[in-house]
């Protein structure tokens, strides 16, 4: 694996756990060094005969890590057979198929790419799991059974291996808001202001075209994954990442809920982390 050069700072907020944060010159070499520690613990557990469970995230920035996964398995020759996966979110409201789904991203930026006929080794359609409401489609099942029975599966297939994260501007992960309890498992949302602001990029500028709901994992159910990985890159996660680092723990900014975990890797870039310079 290249040199890369890292700067890592331990921070300590309050009397708090230690969050390791490692800064990168830029966003290749983040998502070279994160794919590495994914694949190496897939690799692992393949050796041991176990299976790898991986949280997965969708949003912007986890684009360029699944690019980087799908490079890294093909040149090595990774068997991803045994890994399950489980999605932290999914719109409520749009029809399947539809472009901005999250499962049709998935599909798209990993899922196709990491599968039979494609990869031989690949990842197996019935060890991907999504909180996607269109499952019920026909059946007479309420949402709020969907979401227990999601959470059902997470404890079943559970714990997961490696969580990977996105951030939003106001500190979301998944799409747990501002406000949500710390302890909140998979839910019904509805989607804040400010996060229906910035995915309307994703439709056209149109905030009407955002829904206004979703499902999502909760930061209870995140905070069981063994090992989390947060994702931040660009100058608008500046602000938002300086505050999760020095704030102690507070619903209204979810991400700092990530204290209370022992096993925290927060990957910046530069523009990230303009305070590190
Ligand atoms: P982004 O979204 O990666 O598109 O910035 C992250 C998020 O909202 O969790």
């Amino acid at each position: 694996m290249q040199l890369i050069l890292i700067v890592i700072v331990t921070l300590f907020v309050s009397s708090l756990r230690a969050n390791e944060v490692l800064v990168f010159e830029d966003a290749s070499e983040l998502v070279e060094n994160c794919a590495w520690k994914i694949v190496t613990v897939i690799d692992g557990n393949n050796k041991k005969g176990e299976k790898t469970v991986l949280g997965l995230a969708t949003g912007s920035t986890p684009i360029p890590l699944y690019e980087a996964l799908i490079k890294i398995t093909y040149e090595n020759h990774f068997d991803w057979s045994h890994v399950v996966t489980f999605n932290l979110d999914e719109y409520v409201g749009l029809p399947h198929g539809h472009e901005q789904s999250y499962r049709y991203f998935m599909d798209r930026y990993l899922f196709s790419r990491l599968a039979f006929p494609n990869y031989i080794l690949g990842i197996k359609p019935e060890n991907i799991h999504f909180p996607d409401v269109r499952l019920c489609d026909g059946k007479d099942i309420s949402l709020r059974q969907f979401t227990d029975d999601y959470e059902m599966l997470l404890a079943c297939e559970g714990p997961i291996d490696i969580q990977i994260l996105g951030i939003g501007t106001n500190g979301h992960i998944g799409f747990a808001e501002p406000g949500s309890s710390f302890s909140g498992s998979t839910m019904v949302v509805a989607l804040s202001e400010s996060t229906i602001r910035d995915n309307a990029r994703f439709f056209g500028g149109d905030i009407n075209a955002v829904p206004q709901k979703a499902i999502t994992m909760g930061i209870g159910s995140i905070l069981k994954a063994k090992d989390i990985i947060l994702l931040a890159t660009g100058a608008n996660k500046a602000a938002i990442m300086e505050k999760v680092l020095t704030s102690s723990p507070a619903e209204d900014i979810p991400a700092t809920a990530l204290h209370f975990h022992d096993n925290v890797t927060i990957y910046l870039d530069k523009e990230a982390a303009p305070w590190k310079q």
